[in-house]
């Protein structure tokens, strides 16, 4: 079973991406072979400045090696250090009709948020449909906002399949349902667009200060029992804390006599203690950064040979290449 999936270098990670995105991926290394790649291509689509993408990128690779990628288990690369998929995004946007791609919400969306409508935030999902496909990958863990555009690669699959004989496998999204959506400091979705995150890796009294005065909460009396369902706190210690501890801060919550002053206090513990060994694994990457460039390199040649073959192939079919 070959899965992959490409992670866009837009900033710094928060716990959300590190539950919904991050930490699925690194379990699923365990379990077949894993193709990760870094959307630097697709980042472009909203990125100005090319010194953001550049430090986004780096900045990418090292974080998701200290959460736990295994570049022994896993093929970890750059998109663009493969840039055969352009010509496979080429070569399957001859096919794609244009009502697939206007029907995309992502590009909707993007566009009701004031970003340019470029030619290339309009091919964004043939651009994703190449890289799966270059990869013949079997199954693609992604969030539920790109569902639609796994149906547009499974289409795309279909069509070139049907105009030039059996070309690709059909890859399967794996959306899984029960990560539960982290919430943000202020209770809604925790996401970058709403400022209300909290980062994998930062300075500890900055990140401190962000749990003690972001966090909202009721003006229930130190005393009083306190809502649990309504707690972000609690929801966000669930992620980090021993059942104990968690059943610990429930019963508090319930009895009443703590005040949230202190539950802050033990999410914070729990929090930091969580990604204790990412952090060190992280200063260590950031101290060589000989290490990631290898590692990067050495996925890219992988990657490109799989690519290759893939391209090979399907020149032969299309005629542009007859030997
Ligand atoms: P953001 O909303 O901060 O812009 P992205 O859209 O770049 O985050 O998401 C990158 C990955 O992280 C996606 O797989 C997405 O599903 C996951 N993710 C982002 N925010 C959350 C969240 N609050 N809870 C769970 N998963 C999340
Ligand atoms: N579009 C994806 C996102 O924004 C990133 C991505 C690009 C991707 N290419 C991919 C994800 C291929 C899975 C497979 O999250």
């Amino acid at each position: 079973m070959r899965y992959l999936t490409g992670l866009q270098p837009s900033g710094q990670l928060h716990i959300g991406n590190y539950f919904g995105a991050i930490l699925p991926a690194v379990l699923l290394q365990e379990k077949g072979e894993a193709f990760y790649f870094i959307a630097n291509y697709h980042a472009m689509t909203t990125m100005g400045s090319s010194r953001m993408l550049r430090d986004n990128t780096r900045g990418l690779a090292v974080d998701f090696l200290a959460c736990g990628l295994d570049p022994k288990k896993a093929v970890f690369f750059t998109q663009s250090s493969v840039p055969e998929v352009n010509e496979l995004a080429w070569i399957l946007s001859v096919v794609c009709p244009m009502g697939l791609l206007e029907r995309c919400h992502s590009y909707k969306e993007k566009m009701a948020r004031g970003i340019a409508a470029s030619h290339a935030l309009f091919a964004y999902p043939v651009l994703m449909a190449a890289d799966i496909l270059l990869y013949n990958s079997d199954a693609v863990p992604v969030g539920k906002d790109q569902k639609q555009h796994l149906e547009v690669t499974r289409d795309l699959a279909g069509k070139m399949n049907e105009a030039f004989g059996e070309l690709f496998k059909l890859p399967e999204p794996v959306i899984n349902e029960s990560t539960a959506v982290v919430p943000g400091l202020d209770g809604q979705k925790m996401s970058k667009s709403y400022g209300n995150t909290l980062p994998i890796f930062g300075e500890e009294k900055e990140l401190r200060k962000l749990i003690n005065k972001k966090i909202v909460t009721d003006a229930t009396p130190l005393e009083a029992p306190k809502s649990t369902e309504k707690s972000i706190i609690l929801t966000l210690y669930k992620l980090f804390a021993s059942s104990e501890d968690y059943d610990r801060m429930v019963q508090q919550h319930l009895a009443g006599g703590v005040g949230y002053g202190q539950f802050k206090k033990d999410l914070f513990e729990a929090y930091w203690e969580y990604f204790r060994h990412a952090r060190e694994k992280r200063e260590w990457l950031l101290a060589n950064p000989g290490y990631v460039d290898d590692v990067l390199t050495t996925g890219a040649v992988r990657a490109r040979e799989e690519a290759g073959k893939t391209l090979a192939r399907v020149r032969r079919a299309v005629g542009l290449a007859w030997e």
